[in-house]
């Protein structure tokens, strides 16, 4: 008898059959297979951790670790994008990174994202890729918030994914100009009494407007930590941390946490799917 078209068996585990997208190669495909492709996150959003140990265990200079790590982040974009992931958030850069790092690493890896950029346009473009920023992009060099503006803008047209890049990033910075600007805008506008503060206004605030909150945030190199990213959206996101050091994380690692993030039931503050509400109530 053959399979129904949904299913590899009718017996024992189902395993769903549907279209692999173009692209994947045989280890993406493979994963791929055992996702829902209905229950995709929207939004993903990743701490890139972990440079600096693959290089020190290569006896390699820290740099080298960030130059590697870009061919772990064009693997993922791609992924991200041919599985119609909507949006894709990077944790590049943060703002203790630029106060704490020798100016060496700092210069470097503001060479790197310069050259990155300049590179991949073409590949975004190929991918319908559209790439925004969020951060104090004003404190960064001056030629390399140039070569971001040229490469948003050159990218501005595509309808796909939309790939944000944290640079110069700080959650704490964001809810502190988030406030600053509800402040200003409502002086301006009648005065200080027509401030509104809820949730809605300030999530409309934030760097973030034009994404909804991530659904999965994934780390890699085994941290169990936020690290200051993105503390208001990840409120309800599931998180999957990885020993995977940066550098050697591919699309299919992605593919893994989103079949990961897929186990997982959601809640919201709820109950789970199985606990009914008891038939009267409880005597305590
Ligand atoms: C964390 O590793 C990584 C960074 C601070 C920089 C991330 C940059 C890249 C992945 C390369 C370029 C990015 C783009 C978007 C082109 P770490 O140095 O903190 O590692 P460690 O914790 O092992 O020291």
């Amino acid at each position: 008898m053959h399979p129904l078209p949904c299913c590899g068996s009718l017996l024992g585990e189902v395993t769903l059959q549907h279209k692999v997208p173009t692209g994947l190669d045989h280890k993406e495909a493979e994963v791929y297979r055992k996702l829902d492709p209905a229950r995709l996150p929207k939004h993903i959003a990743i701490i890139m951790d972990g440079n600096g140990r693959w290089a020190k265990r290569r006896h390699m200079p820290r740099v080298a670790g960030h130059r590697a790590g870009v061919a772990a982040v064009r693997s993922t974009v791609e992924t991200a994008a041919r599985i119609h992931i909507p949006a894709l958030t990077l944790y590049a850069f943060s703002e203790e990174n630029w106060k704490k790092r020798p100016a060496t690493e700092v210069s470097f890896l503001m060479r790197l994202l310069s050259r990155y950029l300049r590179a991949e346009v073409p590949t975004l473009n190929e991918n319908n890729i559209r790439l925004e920023y969020i951060g104090r992009r004003h404190e960064l060099p001056v030629d390399v918030q140039e070569r971001m503006e040229w490469a948003r803008e050159a990218t501005s047209h595509n309808t796909g994914m939309v790939l944000t890049l944290a640079l110069n990033y700080s959650a704490r910075s964001e809810l502190v100009d988030a406030f600053r600007a509800m402040v200003t805008a409502a002086s301006q506008n009648g005065g200080i009494e027509h401030l509104l503060i809820d949730e809605d206004s300030v999530s409309r605030n934030l760097y973030t407007r034009h994404l909804p909150d991530p659904d999965l945030v994934v780390r890699t190199s085994g941290e169990m930590r936020l690290s200051n990213f993105l503390l208001w959206q990840l409120a309800y996101a599931e998180i999957y941390v990885t020993p995977t050091l940066w550098p050697d994380f591919r699309g299919v690692q992605l593919l893994e946490g989103i079949a990961e993030y897929q186990k997982r039931e959601r809640r919201y503050g709820g109950l789970n799917h199985n606990d009914h509400p008891a038939p009267e109530i409880a005597k305590v």
